[in-house]
């Protein structure tokens, strides 16, 4: 999947302006961050949306507009500047070159040319791969091998977690169609839902993805599950992937809290995740189906070694499977292991408020705290059930001289 870029356009006249975005649209590499109609506020523009790409148009302007592209080519912005302009004239195309211009397209734009600078351009912001460099975020798709094992708590919190740091703009997407309650969670009654985004797929753009989402107190954004529960499938496992290569662009961590049935958009979604947490507690049932479900992930290449297992709620039961009876079992190492703490969670749920607000100093917030530090390092590539030397020991002995 070639990521997607983020451009920012200046155009004073608003009839080509136009014509660019409606030529952008079907553009599916590229997403049109931001538009501005005048030259003297572009470099504000750039500097809070940081694109990927500035567009300058030069016709309505020529001497302002080459005045902001050195204006842009020397701030801290670091994108790259596409200059468009009906003329050919070489000292214009020369001028806007030395005062810091990547690409100069002539007007009208074809669109075969546009999409090919943007290529070019995508190398010099991207690297070589064309994929996602620093600014891209990264999907992390959150599954239980069990109803109820604490699937959306780890979505909501590790979400609200990261979003301590203003730096980060998490978004918790709620996939579970039928049931998914991320929006109790935040006590956020939505206006839109991911359903929204589906029906207008084609039309997308910046305005109606960021009013589909829902900012939270603690900073984590939310894109619900649709509001009527429904049998008929809303959205195809394509524009899924397209809703998340555009909120990649913008948001540095998607969560996304699929359903428990290991669907085709679940394993879609899965497919273009960087992290799959696998969430299971220490009981006979749950260990088993990590069992199933390994086997079932192992099965795609795009999956396999993707996938981390969390422990949820530690100590639950003095009849817990010893952890090292249950690695023994699952023949994978364990990524995270967070202690039960009912009370506090049934209170942040209960109250729509996450953990770094309601309860910070607690365990269980402190070890989602630290958990989430380690969303930024490399997926565990001996995660594989395949590579692990260790042997399963089987589930029945697990009982056995506890
Ligand atoms: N670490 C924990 N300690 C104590 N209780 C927890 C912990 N994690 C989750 N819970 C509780 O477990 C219950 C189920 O959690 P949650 O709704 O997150 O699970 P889920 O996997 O999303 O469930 P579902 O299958 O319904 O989607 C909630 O009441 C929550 O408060
Ligand atoms: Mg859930």
């Amino acid at each position: 999947m070639k990521s997607v870029l983020r451009l920012a356009t200046v155009d004073p006249d608003e009839q080509s302006r136009n014509a660019i975005k409606s030529m952008l649209l079907g553009v599916d590499t590229v997403w049109l961050e931001a538009e501005c109609s005048r030259y003297e506020f572009f470099i504000d523009v750039a500097r809070q949306t940081l694109p990927d790409i500035a567009l300058v148009n030069l016709d309505s302007n020529p001497q302002k507009a080459l005045q902001l592209v050195s204006e842009i080519a020397q701030s801290q912005i670091n994108c790259a500047i596409l200059v468009i302009s009906t003329s050919q004239e070489g000292s214009l195309i020369l001028q806007a070159m030395r005062n810091g211009a990547r690409e100069f397209l002539n007007l009208p734009l074809q669109l075969d040319d546009f999409v090919a600078a943007l290529d070019r351009l995508r190398i010099t912001v991207r690297g070589n791969s064309g994929e996602v460099g620093s600014r891209g975020g990264k999907i992390i798709t959150v599954v239980g091998v069990g109803g109820g094992v604490g699937c959306t708590a780890i979505a909501v919190n590790a979400a609200a977690s990261l979003a301590t740091n203003p730096q980060n703009t998490p978004v918790i997407i709620d996939l579970d169609f039928a049931l998914g309650d991320a929006d109790v969670w935040l006590d956020i009654i939505p206006e839109h839902s991911i359903r929204d985004i589906a029906e207008n797929i084609t039309r997308l753009d910046y305005g109606l993805l960021k009013r589909s989402l829902t900012r939270h107190d603690s900073g984590a954004y939310l894109l619900p599950r649709p509001v009527e529960l429904e049998q008929d499938v809303i959205v195809r496992p394509d524009d899924l992937r397209r809703i998340l290569a555009l909120l990649k662009a913008t948001f540095t961590h998607l969560f996304v809290d699929v359903s428990k049935s290991f669907s085709r958009l679940d394993l879609a979604v899965m497919e273009v995740s960087d992290r799959i947490l696998l969430v299971t507690q220490l009981d006979l049932s749950c260990l088993r189906n990590v069992i199933r479900t390994m086997q079932l992930l192992d099965q795609f290449p795009a999956i396999r070694g993707k996938v981390d297992i969390i422990v949820n709620r530690v100590g639950l039961d003095e009849s817990d499977i010893s952890l090292q009876k249950a690695l023994d079992a699952i023949g994978q190492s364990v990524f995270w292991q967070l202690p039960n703490d009912y009370a506090v969670m049934i209170g942040c749920r209960n109250n729509g408020i996450p953990l770094p607000q309601f309860a910070p100093r607690s365990r269980i917030a402190r070890s989602m705290n630290e958990m989430v530090t380690r969303f930024d390092e490399p997926a565990d590539p001996t995660a594989a059930t395949e590579d692990t030397g260790r042997k399963r020991n089987g589930l029945f002995g697990l009982f056995a001289g506890r």
